[in-house]
């Protein structure tokens, strides 16, 4: 059938906090072909006002709680964006009322929790579940891999890569959640922002086997440890350094470039708020760069992977396994700084390498996306 044909997948949002409004409506409001926001839900009366005051969704569109909304017949799927804590039990009540889930990061406060993850995943295969990481649909994130895959540096060998920026509580930002100062879960803020780094580890650099991590807290506006330090061997035998610290005071302004060193070239990665660069260079100080704007971090074709995977029965490439896999090298992280010792990481049942999103039905990386893409080249040389 023709996706024309096909009517929207009728979603249900469960949490319509700072998430819903700064990444998923943004993207969702574009994608009327594919959703129509049926029912929401939110504890807080205050929540659920601002949603419908930048959003135009219908008030009426309101339900009283989680489960008033999961027993209605016109919600296929749900959007679980919720506080980190309360994530798994959502999802679990979503896949018991037989919706499909797409359900925010992380996979799991801790260890156990993300296996409890992996397990509810399995006990409903009839269904589409994924649990969140946007990264991997990042345009600038995914040329980068399709240089590394098409040898453009050589065999990578060193990852360097190290991201440093105040963090204190501010009103309508992220940080300024309560939930996220006191954390109720393992690894705080290395967990909750972690996760999308290790998934862009994971995407760029293949698997991780080995890690060895070192915690600190210096920052007394959250309960966790603010500083990580991370030694990261590779399956495919790069080794690299992730080296993560949000501290309370402001701090000079820092590249936070992700660096791949290869035998033939190096390839750098830089984000700042209007755009993303990726620069190629090679052995004779020539480098290529090419510059992304007008994308956004991956949001847009999360949903419209998460779309195809319900309406067509596509394998998506967010997957809980995946998800889990980015949470438990953050997790091995605190256990190898708990335990002094460098620690291997066991394969994540059905995970493996990220696989490369396309979109569907395309052998192009940006067929029919938004966003705008220009190149240059220049040179290193003194
Ligand atoms: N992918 C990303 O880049 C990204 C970025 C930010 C947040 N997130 C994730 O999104 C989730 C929400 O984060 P946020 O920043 O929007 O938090 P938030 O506190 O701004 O919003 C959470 C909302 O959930 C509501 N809520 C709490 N318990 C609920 C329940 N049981 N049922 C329904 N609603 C409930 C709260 O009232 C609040 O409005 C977290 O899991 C976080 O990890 C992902």
């Amino acid at each position: 059938m023709a996706a024309s044909a096909i009517p929207p997948i009728r979603l249900g949002l469960i949490g319509t906090g700072l998430a819903v409004e700064k990444l998923h409506w943004p993207a969702l409001r574009g994608l009327t072909d594919r959703y129509e926001v049926t029912a929401f839900t939110d504890p807080s009366a205050e929540q659920r006002r601002r949603f419908t005051g930048y959003s135009g969704i219908d008030p009426a569109l309101a339900t009283a709680d989680r489960a008033a909304l999961l027993a209605r017949e016109d919600v296929d799927a749900v959007l679980i964006s919720v506080p980190i804590p309360h994530l798994y039990e959502v999802a679990r009540d979503a896949l018991a009322a037989g919706k499909d889930v797409l359900c925010e990061k992380p996979a799991g406060v801790d260890a156990e929790q993300a296996a409890g993850f992996l397990a509810l995943a399995a006990g409903h295969p009839d269904r589409t579940f994924v649990v969140g990481e946007n990264i991997f649909f990042r345009d600038d994130l995914r040329y980068a891999r399709a240089l590394l895959d098409g040898g453009a540096i050589g065999r990578l060998h060193l990852m360097a890569w190290r991201h440093a920026g105040r963090m204190v509580p501010r009103e309508g930002r992220f940080s300024g959640t309560p939930w996220r100062q006191r954390p109720q879960y393992r690894g705080g803020v290395h967990l909750d922002a972690g996760v999308h780094h290790i998934a862009q580890i994971r995407l760029l650099c293949g698997e991780i086997a080995r890690v060895h991590g070192l915690v600190q807290a210096a920052n007394s506006t959250i309960d966790a440890p603010s500083d990580l330090v991370l030694n990261l061997v590779f399956s495919g035998g790069a080794i690299g350094n992730y080296t993560a610290s949000y501290p309370e005071i402001p701090v000079p302004p820092e590249p936070n470039e992700m660096r791949l060193y290869g035998t033939e070239g190096v390839l750098v990665l830089v984000e700042t708020e209007s755009e993303r660069r990726v620069t190629r260079c090679s052995p004779d100080a020539t480098t290529h760069t090419t510059v992304f704007r007008g994308i956004d971090n991956g949001y847009r074709a999360q949903l419209v992977d998460f779309a195809d995977a319900v309406r067509f029965g596509a394998r998506p490439v967010g997957s809980v396994a995946q998800s889990v896999a980015n949470a438990m090298v953050v997790q091995r992280a605190f256990d190898s700084a708990e335990r002094a010792a460098a620690l291997a990481l066991d394969p994540v049942p059905g995970a493996g390498p990220v696989p490369l999103w396309r979109p569907r039905g395309s052998a192009g990386l940006f067929d029919g996306l938004p966003g705008q893409r220009s190149s240059s080249t220049a040179s290193f040389a003194a």
